[in-house]
């Protein structure tokens, strides 16, 4: 991590207004010159796919962006433009585009078949990996991000008999119903600091479910105990992003994810960790291994597929007994798929290698001193934050420590820096303040420098 305050800001918010808004302005026009292609696949797509795409994540403003191809650091939309890919598919392009191991274990599969429902030995060789990095000792597979949280909290009501889960106000854990709750709320519905109330993330979520989630503040034991005490003998655990990623980054304070184990263990309710971001992005063994708290249960999905659909759920021998046993019947057709446990293995073996990260740490390094210098020069009112593969700028003077804190930022700056980048040849994830950029296994230095000059001409922009 890195932080770097500047002293002070220099401009007044009028001015900040102006040229915030003039920035985007400019900014919005020149994306929509560069991309008359898009237009026209978005014109004809709104036709047949709700919305005019394949998830509404894939949004981006002022108009979608549709991809031609990928290779290495850098992708290419169908108007031809290159970018350096620092959007990474919402952290799961670790491996970068067509690295060759990958392509190599594709196509190796693809060739003697794609799917059986019947286990490939890939699948041992995975869980192995999967077990020494994250230190649990059982796994099984999903096919998604959403897939593994929703058997994480089904498997904790199966242990504990009990149907109350606790779930972190700002965190994202996929689109089932138990945690499509206090996501991205509005502040008028989050009511009191001391007393989050839960919103639905989403039209279509019972009231019957929502009153099973109970909302508890990021970075605080004593919100989680509250709600212990409050609900005896009804919690059966608690699922946690450990370093916030759906709200820019926002790291654990010091002893917080030990305290969670701790309190929700005292209270007979079991933790577990939602590293579909975190995973393998920010270490060979996620948050879990980087704060040295080992939770009852771990979620992984993007980039342990290296690109390819895979999810994984990891527990304590005493929670896969569970599964094991048959208790809570872990299913689905494609779970383990050959293409995916193939893809999987070598990016296990062959790719999120120690070596990888020393070379992604020494650019996330000079990312972090570059933009911290050029935000303390020009008065920008903003710090880096970055972890292992992930990070972002925050804007904001302050560190974040909650999603309340989070919702005090002015969203017009990423939005702004995200049109300046992407104009600039590079592309990093839409969705302003919530999303992080990602550097893969296959950038270098020169994919850096683009980044870089982006966010300089950025910064002088909005600060005049
Ligand atoms: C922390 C976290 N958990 C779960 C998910 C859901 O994963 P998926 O989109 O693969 O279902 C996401 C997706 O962004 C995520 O960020």
């Amino acid at each position: 991590m890195a932080v770097q305050l500047p002293k002070s800001t220099r401009a007044t918010s009028k001015e900040v207004d102006r040229r915030l808004d003039a920035a985007v302005a400019e900014q919005e026009q020149i994306f929509l010159d560069r991309q008359p292609r898009s237009r026209q696949l978005s014109e004809r797509a709104v036709r047949v796919l709700a919305g005019g795409v394949t998830s509404s994540w894939q949004i981006t403003r002022p108009q979608t962006v549709w991809i031609s191809h990928g290779a290495g650091s850098k992708i290419y939309d169908v108007d031809g433009t290159e970018y350096v890919d620092m959007h990474g598919g919402y952290g799961a392009g670790l491996a970068g585009h067509a690295h060759p191991a990958i392509v190599e274990a594709v196509c190796r599969r693809v060739v003697r078949g794609t799917h059986f429902a019947q286990p490939t030995e890939d699948a041992i060789i995975v869980a192995e990996e999967l077990r020494s990095r994250f230190g649990l000792p059982l796994w099984r597979f999903t096919n998604s991000g959403t897939e593994a949280t929703m058997d994480a909290v089904h498997l904790m009501r199966a242990i504990t008999g009990r149907d109350l889960i606790i779930k972190v106000e700002g965190c994202y854990h996929g689109h089932h119903d138990s945690v499509q709750v206090s996501v991205t709320p509005e502040a008028d519905d989050i009511g009191p600091a001391d007393r989050p109330v839960g919103a639905p993330a989403s039209t279509g979520i019972p009231e019957a479910i929502l009153a099973l989630t109970k909302i508890a503040s990021f970075n605080s034991v004593g919100s989680v105990r509250r709600l212990l005490e409050e609900n005896p003998g009804q919690v059966a655990g608690m699922i946690i992003e450990p370093i916030m990623m759906n709200a820019g980054i926002i790291l654990p304070v010091e002893g917080y994810l030990a305290g969670l184990k701790e309190v929700l263990h005292e209270h007979g309710a079991l933790l577990a960790f939602d590293e579909v971001k975190t995973g393998l992005t920010v270490g060979p063994g996620g948050a879990t291994v980087a704060y040295g708290t080992t939770p009852d249960i771990v979620c992984l999905a993007k980039a342990i597929g290296g690109g390819l659909v895979f999810g994984a759920v990891g527990g304590t021998q005493e929670v896969m007994s569970y599964v094991a046993k048959g208790i809570y019947n872990m299913v689905g057709t494609f779970n383990g798929n050959p293409l995916s446990v193939a893809a999987g293995r070598a990016m296990l073996e062959e790719i999120a290698t120690e070596h990888a990260y020393e070379e992604i740490g020494a650019l996330r390094a000079r990312i972090d001193q570059a933009l911290s210098d050029v935000i303390a020069e020009v008065g920008l009112p903003a710090h880096v934050v970055s972890v292992g593969a992930k990070g972002c700028v925050t804007f904001s003077t302050e560190t974040v420590r909650d999603y309340r804190e989070f919702l005090e930022i002015d969203d017009r700056y990423n939005h702004a820096h995200w049109l300046f980048q992407h104009n600039g040849g590079v592309f990093l994830p839409p969705w302003g303040k919530t999303e992080q950029w990602l550097i893969s296994v296959q950038h270098d230095s020169s994919d850096i420098d683009r980044l870089l000059g982006n966010f300089g001409r950025f910064a002088r922009a909005v600060t005049g």
